[in-house]
């Protein structure tokens, strides 16, 4: 073996502080960079950006907004195999234009109102048609219908409640035609029938101009969005599950996925599934090598993200830069997309890992803050928060993820957290937050002069960034005045 004082001369690891995108001669305006790439082997996205898997970030909301501009959520997995099931059926429903027949809620007209009522609110529907054991089409029940109801604390049977003059429509009917009929009859959803009136479909106006609205939007084939999901890599059942339900990209969700035992388990899951398999986390060449046959796409950050403490709690860990360039050299020749998780603050970090050989990121922090999220607003000391909290938390773990760092515990003092449960500033809207990540991200493809991101991880260098150079780069020798949408002099 070498001998220990040999062991100290190690190679000089990078993050994001420690470099800086070398400017370059260049055509291209910022806004004429095209930002779209592959997040896995069959899945593109027209941004290059991943909300975490994390309890605090992304549920079916959080999927929802970053698919309609174009990115993709990934579900966490702090929840039960059902209430997964259900998270992406309202992921998938959510811009459908005609809802097919299996997936739209309906309504039978001997329920009760109220049952009707938490039934829609379950599903996120704000009304339904109402069909008998055969499937006919015997009225409409929506949220208007049923209040003056639940306002008298009176729970009848819906046929009571339900309009039963039902506008319908056949099965060839156009986007058009729909929207002529919501507009003539002032009503928001049309049932499509056959030609016995029974329900083989739905059309709703949100469905409509959702569409119209999010062009840049992430869709699958069936022009549904695009939807992520978590799934722990021993989890096989879960893995299934997803799949079935349209997932589109299973992420193995592991701390350390270089373990054997890991990556045997998710070898088995991508047999069993269609869904891309993405496997992660890994920072090494070595991991790579591990997994790059199999996986459709890799994951990186082993202690980067904000309220991690995985490199304090156990010593090890790769900063995020080098960690990103060590394994985009082994995926990149297989045509293997890389994704950087974790300790992205600015859009500038964001597209600094894409110059070292990401084709996407993932971030949590940066999304904590915004309505999308889980959880409420807090006020501290006049100031607005929401929650924020390590998937390796004992919080977190607590609620289900512990094997995330492969470990086990009864009792909460026996957890050994890797990560810290925390507060983040409250941010607004979330399409706010991507308009100035990605705005960010083409200002940098603009000084290296690349149009799109595969010339851009191609042509872009790095100049390495002194101590002074880092303050430098900062706003320095001022008092910020007035908050810049993308620098918080907190920050
Ligand atoms: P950011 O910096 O964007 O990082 O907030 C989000 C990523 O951090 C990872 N993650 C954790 N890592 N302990 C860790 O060591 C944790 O408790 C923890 N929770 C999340 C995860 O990869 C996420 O995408």
């Amino acid at each position: 073996r070498e001998s220990f004082s040999e062991k100290l001369r190690v190679p000089e690891s990078l993050t994001f502080d420690d470099v800086l995108l070398r400017p370059m001669e260049s055509r291209v305006e910022p806004d004429d960079a095209d930002v779209s790439t592959r997040v896995s082997t069959n899945v593109e996205l027209n941004i290059p950006i991943l909300s975490a898997a994390m309890d605090t970030v992304t549920t079916s909301d959080m999927a929802i907004g970053m698919a309609r501009e174009g990115g993709l959520g990934v579900l966490h997995r702090n929840m039960t195999v059902d209430e997964m099931v259900e998270e992406i059926g309202r992921i998938k429903r959510a811009d459908e234009l005609v809802i097919a027949r299996d997936d739209v809620v309906t309504a039978s007209p001997d329920q009760t109102v109220s049952e009707v009522d938490t039934m829609m609110e379950r599903a996120g529907v704000s009304g339904a048609p109402v069909v008998d054991d055969d499937d006919t089409v015997l009225g409409i029940i929506s949220g208007t219908d049923i209040r003056p109801y639940l306002e008298v604390g009176e729970s009848d049977a819906v046929r009571e409640a339900m309009t039963d003059e039902v506008i319908t429509a056949g099965e060839d009917v156009t986007a058009r035609e729909a929207l002529e009929l919501m507009y003539d009859y002032k009503i928001e959803r049309v049932p499509i029938v056959d030609e016995e009136n029974r329900l083989v479909g739905l059309v709703t106006m949100q469905g409509i101009l959702q569409r119209r609205e999010h062009e840049n939007a992430a869709r699958d084939d069936d022009g549904s969005l695009l939807c992520g999901v978590a799934v722990g890599p021993f989890d096989e059942e879960r893995a299934v599950a997803a799949d079935e339900a349209g997932a589109d990209v299973l992420f193995i969700d592991c701390a350390h996925a270089h373990n054997l035992n890991v990556i045997d388990a998710a070898r088995a899951i991508k047999e069993n599934v269609d869904a891309d398999v993405v496997v992660g986390n890994v920072g090494t060449r070595e991991a790579a090598e591990a997994v790059v046959d199999f996986a459709d796409g890799i994951k990186v950050g082993i202690g980067p993200g904000s309220i991690c403490t995985t490199r304090v709690v156990s010593g090890s860990g790769m900063p995020q830069i080098s960690a990103v360039a060590e394994v985009a050299d082994v995926a990149a020749p297989e045509g293997v997309p890389v994704i950087a998780d974790g300790g992205i603050r600015y859009s500038g970090d964001a597209i600094k890992a894409v110059a070292a050989g990401a084709d996407a990121v993932m971030l949590g922090s940066y999304f904590a803050g915004t309505d999308e999220a889980p959880g409420r607003v807090i006020t501290m000391n006049g100031k607005k928060y929401k929650q924020y909290r390590g998937m390796g938390s004992v919080g977190a773990m607590k609620s289900g993820g512990g094997d995330r760092y492969l470990k086990e515990a009864e009792e909460d003092e026996e957890f050994v957290p890797e990560g810290v449960e925390a507060a983040t500033p409250y941010k607004g809207s979330l399409a706010s937050e991507l308009h100035q990540l990605v705005g960010g991200m083409q200002s940098g493809m603009g000084y290296v002069g690349a149009v799109t991101i595969p010339a851009f991880k191609e042509k872009s260098q790095f100049v390495r960034v002194s101590a002074a150079g880092q303050t430098e780069g900062h706003p320095h020798d001022v008092m910020i005045t007035d908050e810049a949408p993308n620098y918080s002099p907190d920050e």
